[in-house]
């Protein structure tokens, strides 16, 4: 029988930062009325489900990653009524809605930590992680968070600390508490009613730690411990605060709620799982692939920008996947900085290329597909808490995070001339915006909307085997994508010279796409000629 493929393995992702995507109601911040104006956008060019970042009521004082309640939306972005209406409105369009889940932390501000904090006796009190001071009255244990600073938290009021691996406004949800389990797995069924399409899950390894709380041990290697420095806590390995075992069981137990709403994988769950050991990373998929549709695969961020490096990145997922379970890709997110800032705006090109053609489901960030850079962020102007906490590591995330630039107009067509959008907007959005770009056939939108046109009309590229070409240059990556008996060859030059790529044996070949915008140059028979930094996409045939 013919392997069938679900939505979420064919299609392509696409991730909103509500607040800047699109401003509705004229404050400077996006929402989701401003998002609903451009569903159409989305639809056209041709990406089949959106990854909407918290959106829940919240302090902000994380952006919407401190909830206060999960139940509802945040008056910044709308009312409930207004994410029915968006849901309904994107699947007119035919195109699935994820939220973004947070299981490991609430915000301070949440009534369940209210509660919880109020007095040790209170029967919310074990719904966080609370522990005594150490005789001479310091933290528990020596736990650091992701943020800065100890994990611990002093609470004088009832005279014990918290745990907190973000901020300490985000105090540390306690899921051995089955209470916790069974409150959040009803938000999950909220929203589910709601008619979203599944969840994007923030952190989903840290949501269990040792239930001894025992010290980590010092890092002596001095690595960075994620993939780039977060100061002091890269000096401890975090054996004992995250990737506990024990959270498989709640992902398994997750899965099935998600399945019992249909067990065609129709909802899926995403998680966002930083493990630099990919053998740890892939046991999020589940023994049986019972846990997470997709464990985020960030490779593409973390990988230095080469072929030889690149090539290494996909080769090895592909051998340490398990059987079955179904790969993925992202360029960027609102962690991280841009991918043309990163790999400069030539390279963005082949990059999207190979984010589109890989095997695996792609995931875009917004504003990507038109080439955004980076913000400069003035010291004034800084809003991440990160960037606050750990200045010394220009960690900061705003510079990623800076309005959708839709047109050259004021503001980039983002909020209206007379206000100020909550983050400053690159100048280059007079270049770089999605208007000049529909019109202008050589752009990156361009570019990028044919390219996800061929993946939508050829199934090899989005489910088709892949397989790697050996005999190529070593500053090239080539790969074959097979369906059907139908080929075609990825070729990408990451030289700053133009190199040669020869052709599988007895082939010939019909050009589709190249990231250059002068036409490619003719190919003798049997190689494909690329220029310095071009990727061509290319349909294989038989020479005969
Ligand atoms: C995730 C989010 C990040 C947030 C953190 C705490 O890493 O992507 O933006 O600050 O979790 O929720």
């Amino acid at each position: 029988m013919e392997q069938q493929f679900a939505w979420w393995q064919q299609g392509i992702f696409y991730q909103i930062y509500p607040r800047s995507y699109m401003d509705g109601n004229g404050d400077g911040i996006g929402d989701l009325a401003g998002i609903r104006t451009k569903l159409d956008y989305l639809a056209w060019l041709g990406v089949d489900a959106i990854w909407l970042s918290p959106i829940y009521p919240s302090p902000m004082v994380d952006f919407g990653y401190d909830i206060t309640d999960h139940r509802n939306v945040d008056p910044l972005f709308g009312t409930l009524e207004t994410s029915d209406a968006l849901i309904a409105e994107a699947h007119q369009r035919g195109l699935k809605l994820l939220m973004d889940f947070v299981p490991n932390h609430t915000s301070d501000q949440h009534p369940w930590f209210q509660e919880s904090r109020s007095t040790r006796l209170n029967p919310k009190r074990d719904w966080y992680v609370w522990a005594d001071a150490q005789p001479d009255g310091a933290a528990p244990n020596n736990w650091l968070s992701i943020m800065g600073g100890s994990a611990w938290e002093w609470d004088a009021g009832t005279s014990q600390y918290y745990l907190h691996t973000f901020l300490k406004q985000q105090p540390d949800l306690n899921w051995r508490n089955p209470a916790v389990k069974e409150a959040m797995f009803a938000v999950v069924r909220f929203w589910l009613d709601r008619g979203i399409d599944g969840f994007r899950v923030d952190a989903a390894h840290f949501i269990l730690k040792d239930p001894d709380l025992r010290n980590n041990p010092p890092n002596l290697s001095a690595q960075p411990v994620l993939h780039k420095s977060m100061g002091e806590y890269d000096t401890l390995i975090h054996l004992y605060d995250t990737g506990h075992p024990d959270v498989h069981a709640v992902y398994r137990e997750l899965r099935t709620v998600l399945d019992s709403y249909g067990n065609d994988q129709s909802r899926i769950i995403i998680g966002e799982i930083h493990l630099k050991n990919r053998k740890e990373w892939t046991t999020f998929y589940g023994t049986h692939l019972d846990e997470f549709h997709l464990p985020f695969n960030f490779g593409l961020v973390t990988v230095a920008w080469n072929a030889q490096a690149i090539r290494t990145q996909v080769e090895e997922l592909e051998e340490q996947l398990p059987p079955g379970a179904w790969p993925n890709y992202v360029l960027g997110n609102h962690d991280e900085p841009r991918i043309s800032s990163r790999v400069g705006d030539v390279n963005a090109r082949l990059a999207m290329l190979l984010l589109l053609t890989l095997r695996g489901t792609p995931t875009m960030y917004y504003g990507d597909e038109i080439g955004m850079h980076d913000g400069t962020i003035p010291p004034e102007y800084i809003r991440d808490p990160l960037a606050q906490n750990l200045p010394g590591l220009a960690l900061g995330r705003d510079p990623s995070r800076t309005p959708m630039q839709w047109n050259n107009s004021p503001h980039a067509g983002f909020c209206p001339p007379e206000v100020a959008p909550w983050l400053p907007i690159p100048p280059d959005y007079l270049q770089i915006n999605v208007a000049d770009e529909q019109l202008e056939s050589t752009s990156l939108l361009s570019f990028t909307r044919r390219l996800i046109a061929l993946r939508r009309a050829i199934p090899a590229l989005s489910v088709g085997s892949y397989q790697h070409v050996a005999a190529v240059p070593e500053d090239c990556f080539a790969f074959i994508r097979h369906h059907h008996g139908r080929r075609y060859l990825i070729a990408l030059n990451f030289a700053d010279h133009a190199r040669t790529v020869q052709l599988p044996r007895s082939s010939a070949s019909t050009m589709l796409l190249s990231t250059l915008v002068e036409p490619a140059q003719p190919t003798s028979a049997g190689s494909l000629h690329l220029r310095e930094h071009e990727g061509q996409l290319v349909e294989l045939t038989a020479n005969s």
